[in-house]
């Protein structure tokens, strides 16, 4: 049995004075949330239930809140410690209704906490029980696509679910005791992977598809990311038949002055306008990505916000929006892939470079880091090229990006825009995803790349076709 923490009720402590509540905040203390009629505990940071409700421990019938004792201790230090002179005045309350922990932890869904208590073993097993399910519904004939979507749709999500919670728990560990106990995870989610993308062929990725992941997922967080990870995969397969297609390239050549050249002129100053050409956007040329890195970049596509909290708001503009905490979220996704599991290499990068935006004070990561290290080392090190599809050109700064990463920022911004759950702005649709994405990621400042968003732009209009 575990020891009982002791605590104290957080009203207790509010009552000394509101500069409690200040250092609550700044210190994002955590509260102990325990739902009266269930018993159910939830621990949540200080910080986002005062932003949905600055009155949150008086105003919910349901819950009591409380504080550890050492937190309450320390918090009551600082406060003595704190400038007092220093007046601080709490927003008047945002709304009559109050706010409970459950309308916070909407990121991962309600069964979390359930899911963030399983044992390895059993994780592993969900996954490949999931797995088996979906490989004998593909060699069923004939084929049943509504079982096939909702055993895909459901194994994403257990797949996603399990390694954000193995790897929350690795964290903990050293990094060759984690590596140890997360490598069963790795291997059933890399052969999922390969399960799933079998599917592409089918063509299966489909408005319907998505319709039933929507009503099945309970999680904002974890809806974004499974259909980042279709769309990402489905993207990938489209990208790779248009590339081989030598009309879709000549086409691209055709127009590379009129359309294109202005806008990678800036982000390439030590080329003439003459000598910047497709060759110069994608290092080594467009072509088709090989087996291998198509499996790798999928399972980036599945962990790239594997690093983001439940009780944080991810939308830019949405009510408790923090940009200090949501930049977090690559750091905290690249550290645990990286030193924590065996995944290959370029499913960290993924999570750790999928906001770069070519270096746009807008955009955020660590790539933009290491290059600035590597230019202070070697100031002669210079980037004649935008995109780089292998590993070792991205390692030596060849280019300014890495090409899943710049492909994921487009299906990223377009599916936050697009995503049905956002609470303060209205979902947009597709056409006006497409043209706010190249007014503001392209036309205003050079975020997401041109000549990838052409080609989703008409992997997108091809696909709402097919519906
Ligand atoms: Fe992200
Ligand atoms: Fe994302």
């Amino acid at each position: 049995m575990a020891e009982k923490i002791p605590v104290i009720l957080l009203q207790k402590g509010i009552a000394t004075g509101d500069s409690y509540i200040k250092v609550c905040i700044q210190e994002n203390a955590p509260v102990i949330c325990e739902n009266k009629d269930t018993g159910v505990k939830k621990r949540m940071p200080f910080k986002i239930m005062f932003e949905h409700n600055s009155r949150f421990w008086l105003q919910n019938k349901t819950w009591e809140y409380y504080i550890e004792i050492n937190e309450h201790e320390r918090i009551l230090e600082l406060v003595s410690e704190s400038d007092s002179d220093q007046e601080f005045v709490i927003p008047e309350i945002s709304s009559d209704e109050s706010t409970s922990p459950d309308d916070i932890i909407k990121g991962f869904g309600q069964d979390y906490e359930t899911i963030a208590a399983i044992a390895e073993p059993e994780r592993i097993l969900l996954i490949t029980d999931g797995n088996d399910r979906l490989e004998k519904l593909i060699e069923k004939k004939p084929r049943e696509e509504d079982e096939i979507t909702e055993a895909l749709v459901d194994t994403v999500q257990i797949t996603m679910l399990h390694n954000h919670a193995s790897l929350m728990n690795a964290m903990s560990l050293s990094n060759d005791e984690a590596k140890k106990q997360t490598q069963g995870l790795v291997e059933s989610t890399r052969q999922f992977v390969k399960t799933s993308s079998q599917l592409l062929s089918a063509n299966i990725f489909n408005d319907d598809l998505m319709k039933t992941l929507v009503s099945k997922s309970n999680g904002t967080i974890i809806q974004h990311m499974i259909r980042v990870y279709l769309n990402g995969l489905a993207f990938l397969s489209y990208y790779n038949k248009t590339v081989s297609s030598s009309s879709m390239i000549n086409k691209l050549r055709a127009s590379f002055s009129s359309r294109y050249r202005k806008f990678y002129e800036s982000l390439l100053p030590n080329l003439e306008p003459d000598d910047i050409s497709l060759e110069r956007v994608f290092l080594g040329g467009m072509r088709a990505i090989p087996d291998g890195d198509f499996y790798n970049w999928a399972t980036g596509f599945l962990m790239h916000d594997l690093g983001k909290a439940a009780a944080v708001e991810y939308h830019e503009g949405e009510d408790a929006y923090n940009r200090d905490i949501v930049i977090e979220h690559v750091k905290l996704g690249y550290d645990s892939i990286i030193n924590k599991t065996n995944y290959p290499r370029e499913v960290g990068l993924i999570a750790g470079y999928h906001h770069e935006y070519y270096g746009n004070p807008g955009g955020y990561g660590y790539y933009r880091t290491y290059l600035e290290q590597v230019k202070k080392n070697n100031p002669k090190s210079v980037q004649n090229y935008c995109i780089a599809l292998e590993l070792e050109p991205v390692i030596e700064c060849e280019a300014l990006a890495f090409f899943p990463a710049k492909v994921l920022e487009i299906i990223d911004v377009f599916d936050s825009v697009t995503d049905p759950s956002r609470k303060y702005r209205k979902a947009m649709t597709t056409k006006e995803a497409l043209e706010m994405m190249l007014k503001e990621f392209i036309i205003k400042e050079q975020k997401i790349d041109l000549v990838l968003f052409d080609v989703f732009a008409r992997f997108v209009s091809e696909m709402t076709l097919h519906q």
